[in-house]
């Protein structure tokens, strides 16, 4: 398979070589600057994006290619009810090459199963984020110059915040890094992730941000996903849970970095913005040539990931996961892989 859909498509090698590749590319642009000359991006936004959607379509610029889009479902003949298995053949008619964003988790699998051109996942519901976290990661290098060995904690939503998945999962395959899980008991790591990633990490769970603050190497905050709640009330309570302000800094490390994949809403004060830790707008500026490098990649053929549904089984059990693709797209069987649905990665009991 030549797309990417979960972070764990790319090897570490892989992950290595784009991060090396977008520092380049931050210090010579110019050496890039056509390298995917009469190619085009289709950037399929099915959910609202400021960062991902301009990013890619800024990276594919700045490779010298163009870029067709998709802002939203109720422009495109989703609003019609046409299937993600459809779309994806179509826009393979007219594309090199796909960024998909969807509210519904595993809709961009889905693509890259039918398309024949490489599917980026830029976002699945609560589930993966992994362009993301490539972003995180040439960060975290740019800033602290290793990621072995680090200790980051992740603070806020860890329940709904894809970011927060994507991103454990790359942590896993590196060396000695330690993770600190803080967030009230409703917004806890999904089973998924401690069954998986987690499993091989040294970790630990809190919901107090002010005694972890001390041992970290890096914070990362997110925001608490309004988008995912089905109880409004229970999302009034839990909003405002973490707000990370100078005072709170005075105890963390005065070479912490502090990432955030944005938008923020009121988790960070903007009084931190100023303090040379806050590294979240730097972080944006990585996407988009972790981006760059990753559509250079893709489109090279060089990146060959093992095939989506080798080693799956169609099974006649539904998905529990109530955001699941299976649930809409028609006639899609739903595949079980190591007893977890090969779309979003729920348990099938
Ligand atoms: N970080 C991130 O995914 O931002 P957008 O939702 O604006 O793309």
């Amino acid at each position: 398979m030549n797309s990417v859909i979960d972070i764990t498509d790319l090897s570490v090698k892989e992950i290595d070589s784009l991060i090396n590749t977008a520092m380049d590319m931050h210090q010579n642009p110019e050496k890039y600057s056509s390298v995917c000359k009469g190619k085009k991006l289709a950037a399929m936004f099915f959910e609202p994006s400021t960062r991902t959607r301009l990013s890619f379509e800024a990276a594919m610029l700045e490779l010298g290619g163009s870029v067709l889009s998709v802002h939203s479902s109720a422009t495109s003949s989703a609003s019609k009810g046409e299937s993600i298995n459809d779309t994806s053949k179509v826009v393979s008619c007219y594309a090199d090459i796909m960024a998909m964003r969807h509210p519904l988790e595993g809709a961009p699998a889905v693509a890259a199963v039918s398309a024949s051109i490489p599917v980026i996942n830029a976002g699945d519901g609560g589930h993966c984020h992994p362009t993301q976290t490539l972003t995180d990661l040439c960060t975290i290098k740019s800033e602290k110059g290793v990621i072995n060995g680090l200790t980051v904690g992740f603070c806020g939503d860890l329940k709904y915040g894809r970011t927060v998945h994507s991103l454990i999962s790359a942590l896993a395959r590196y060396e000695n890094v330690r993770v600190v899980l803080i967030s009230p008991d409703e917004l806890k790591i999904p089973e998924y992730v401690k069954e998986g990633p987690l499993k091989n990490m040294e970790f630990s769970e809190t919901d107090n941000l002010e005694k972890a603050l001390p041992e970290l190497d890096v914070l990362y905050m997110t925001r608490v996903q309004q988008e995912r709640f089905a109880d409004r009330e229970q999302y009034e309570r839990l909003r405002d849970v973490y707000i990370l302000d100078t005072e709170k800094l005075k105890s963390a490390k005065e070479d912490m970095i502090i990432l955030h994949p944005l938008p923020r809403v009121n988790e960070i004060s903007v009084g931190v913005d100023a303090d040379k830790r806050a590294c979240y707008f730097k972080q944006v500026m990585w996407g988009k040539y972790m981006r760059m490098a990753l559509i250079m990649l893709l489109l090279s053929g060089e990146h060959k990931g093992a095939d989506l549904l080798e080693g799956a089984s169609v099974t006649q059990k539904n998905c529990p996961n109530s955001r699941c693709i299976s649930h809409t797209e028609q006639e899609l069987p739903v595949y079980s892989k190591n007893g977890r649905c090969v779309w979003c990665d729920e348990e099938l009991n």
